[in-house]
């Protein structure tokens, strides 16, 4: 026997239950399938535990996409504040930490619960854990073949997400299905990952790991320079920290990474302006500006002793010190992979998409929405919004 509903959603995380709720709340009769044996694990697992589930500030500008505009819409008709509203509504509580990030007070499962309540509010349907055979067009709508049987539909759903942290059952389903239906698709790649160096490289790093310092860091995508003045983090095999997740979304692959590791200061002027009459060492006046390892690391490299007296060092060699440490140009080798993203660059192309209802100018009636579209979050609360926004706009859409 087929099994009849309004509206399929495919994937149980943040975007398709907050979608299927809408949907039920209009009285729509909707079915949400997922695969995993639990609920929502990416939002369990996210904000160390604690769910970074908005971003106060988040405007269209904080997305990497061929077309970040698309996401304009959506944020406008569901915004961070209507997500606080919903949660307030729970007497949820929450605080913000660096730049507008929202976090839960308690754990990230108060999220899943008021999000799994709302579907419950709105009689939806759950199939988990169900897996989706095939999806075929069926008169007006859709019919799928699955592990409980057949669904049919006249509207359907993917909200399956990207391929980030695949031991959490994440997959690339969404994509298959875009491509199924003659829909374009933008290359995928890891997003928000740490980046890693050439072995050999990076040997005279490794001595590093551990040191985490705020940095001014550049790359060119397209010809356009993209910073950011965030934390880094040296690790054994690369870097990593907030600053490189966020410039790792932007990294095409093959462009080098500008860094300037002393980014509020001319350390040139410092270093040769200010010597005159000191008595202390190079090293001692460097580790003020930056961790004491990594000073010593630039001096070694540049030939310069630890117990050289500052007022002695020739200008000449200040200013190459002061170069070095501002303006270091590195080749990072790859990504850390989709195991260590936080999130997937491409999917979906937005051009294939209405951008107020998420669905398919070539198939009327299927919809994407999530991250399985090519619209990728900053760090920073930025991709759960855009979960809540582009559901919220497609349900309201449908
Ligand atoms: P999501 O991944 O949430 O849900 C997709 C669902 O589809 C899953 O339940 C999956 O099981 C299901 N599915 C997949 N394939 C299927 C198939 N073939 N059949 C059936 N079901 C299928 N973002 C943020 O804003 N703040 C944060 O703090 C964090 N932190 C964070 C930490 C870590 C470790 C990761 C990996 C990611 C984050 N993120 C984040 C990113 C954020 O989790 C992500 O962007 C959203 O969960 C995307 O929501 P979606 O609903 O699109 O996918």
């Amino acid at each position: 026997m087929v099994k009849q509903s309004d509206v399929i959603v495919i994937g149980a995380g943040a975007a398709g239950m907050m979608c299927a709720a809408q949907l039920g709340a209009k009285g729509y009769k909707v079915r949400l399938i997922d695969h995993a044996h639990k609920l929502a694990e990416k939002i369990r697992i996210s904000g160390g535990g604690r769910c970074n589930f908005t971003n106060i500030g988040a405007t269209w500008e904080n997305y990497v996409s061929k077309n970040p505009r698309f996401a304009r819409y959506a944020l406008n008709e569901y915004t961070p504040q209507d997500f606080l509203s919903l949660l307030k509504s729970y007497g949820v509580t929450w605080h913000e930490k660096h730049r507008g990030q929202f976090f839960c007070d308690e754990s990230s499962e108060v999220i899943i619960h008021v999000l799994f309540q709302e579907c419950q509010k709105g009689k939806v349907k759950w199939h988990m854990p169900c897996s989706v055979l095939s999806v075929q067009q069926y008169n007006e709508g859709f019919i799928l073949d699955t592990s409980e049987g057949l669904f049919q539909a006249s509207h359907l759903v993917i909200a399956t997400g990207g391929m980030a942290a695949p031991a959490i059952k994440s997959t690339d389903f969404g994509l298959g299905i875009a491509r199924q239906f003659g829909l374009k698709v933008i290359e995928p790649r890891p997003a928000l990952v740490p980046l890693i160096f050439d072995g050999e490289e990076w040997a005279t790093y490794r001595e590093l790991a551990g040191i985490s310092l705020e940095a001014h860091i550049a790359t060119g995508l397209d010809k356009k320079a993209v910073s950011f003045i965030e934390d880094i983090l040296f690790t054994h095999k690369g870097l990593s920290g907030p600053g490189i997740l966020q410039i790792s979304s932007y990294w095409d692959g093959h462009s080098p990474l500008y860094l300037n590791l002393c980014p509020d200061k001319d350390l040139a002027k410092v270093l040769t302006e200010q010597k005159q009459g000191s008595k202390q060492q190079l090293l001692t006046v460097l580790s003020h500006y930056l961790p004491k390892r990594l000073a010593e690391h630039f001096l070694q490299q540049q030939g310069l002793k630890e117990t050289f007296n500052w007022a002695e060092v020739p200008d000449k060699q200040l200013r190459q010190l002061a170069l070095a440490i501002q303006s270091w140009q590195i080749q990072p080798k790859g990504t850390a992979g989709y195991k260590k993203a936080e999130a997937m660059r491409g999917g979906v192309d937005t051009a294939e998409l209405n951008q107020k209802t998420m669905e398919s100018k070539k198939v009327p009636q299927l919809y994407f929405i999530g991250e399985v579209v090519d619209i990728t979050g900053w760090l920073g609360g930025y991709n759960f919004q855009w979960a809540w926004s582009s559901a919220v706009a497609c349900a309201r859409g449908i």
